[in-house]
């Protein structure tokens, strides 16, 4: 049984297939309406969400299938004490198959151990979001038609933005990528990012402060917002939230063919003027997040057509 917890878990040959079965699933959606019929999808979240649940529980019933789970973690028996351990063991009796996000780092990977059904990740603290990278992939690969040769910005809040360090990992296998980094000084990414993906693999990357200096050299900006829960202090957060604002001025600078990339929630980074550039792919993006849910599904339970 296989779970997904790191991006890592996947080999790149098991991501390039996921992104294929996730391109056919857009070609012919009806092909596929029907073969989760009886299986159940659970989500527990214990931490807020919009598009990764909905996108998740969209997907199975696009598959066919049902969703039970809870929302928040006020409304389940954590708020009794109950472990992390034990309620996977218990929805593992209801439930085919198991998307989990926790605010803690490694409460899924905990789960995967006592859990008898698959488990995602689907986002541990300021550690991993592995089908937001899925997501991120799958819109590269239909946005620019490949998954390498690029350079990309990651930009805002590269310490604790789990999307970015899932993306990073997962990007430093394919060929000729070029990294630059762009954030405040107390944002960069984590030290275990740099020695343990960026050197240890000889991958090119660049940490500079502002997006002025480097606009005009990227092929995809990735911007993220600055992770307010995940702050120790909010004097901190309010000096630092807006430390870059993506606007059209800065779209000027930009080449004609590079895209905006957002996991979203969008908070003040991204001025609503862009989202008319034909550029700005990040609603794009989110829906592309529940095609490549219906096809790491399909993957992890062992559904084929
Ligand atoms: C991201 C997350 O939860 O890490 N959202 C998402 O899943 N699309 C990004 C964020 O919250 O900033």
């Amino acid at each position: 049984m296989k779970h997904l917890i790191d991006p890592m878990d996947l080999s790149v040959e098991e991501i390039d297939d996921i992104i294929e079965l996730a391109l056919k699933i857009i070609e012919n959606p009806a092909k596929y309406s029907e073969v989760c019929r009886g299986k159940k999808l659970a989500t527990l979240f214990f931490e807020p969400s919009t598009r990764t649940r909905l996108s998740f529980e969209a997907a199975m019933m696009e598959l066919g299938g049902n969703v039970l789970g809870f929302s928040s973690a006020d409304s389940s028996s954590a708020t009794k004490g109950e472990s992390v351990a034990d309620t996977v063991r218990v929805v593992g009796c209801y439930a085919d198959i198991i998307a989990m996000r926790h605010p803690k780092e490694g409460a899924p990977m905990l789960g995967s151990i006592y859990s008898p059904v698959p488990i995602i990740n689907a986002g541990d603290g300021g550690h991993n979001h592995p089908t937001q990278t899925l997501t991120d992939l799958l819109t590269i690969k239909r946005e620019k038609g490949s998954l390498s040769n690029f350079t990309i910005g990651l930009c805002g809040d590269l310490k604790f933005g789990r999307t970015v360090h899932s993306l990073i990992k997962a990007l430093s296998r394919y060929e000729g990528i070029n990294f630059i980094l762009i954030s405040p000084d107390e944002l960069k990414v984590p030290d275990y990012i740099i020695t343990d993906v960026f050197e240890k693999n000889n991958i090119p990357y660049r940490e500079v402060r502002t997006m002025e200096e480097v606009m005009g050299e990227l092929d995809i900006l990735y911007m993220t917002r600055v992770q307010k829960e995940r702050f120790f202090n909010e004097a901190d957060y309010i000096r630092l939230k807006d430390s870059y604002i993506l606007d059209t001025k800065k779209m000027k600078q930009a080449k004609d063919d590079m895209i905006v990339l957002h996991p979203l929630p969008r908070v003040n980074e991204i001025d609503i003027k862009v989202d008319e550039d034909k550029r700005a792919a990040y609603f794009r993006q989110a829906l592309n997040g529940k095609y490549v849910r219906m096809a790491l599904m399909m993957t992890l339970m062992g559904v084929t057509v």
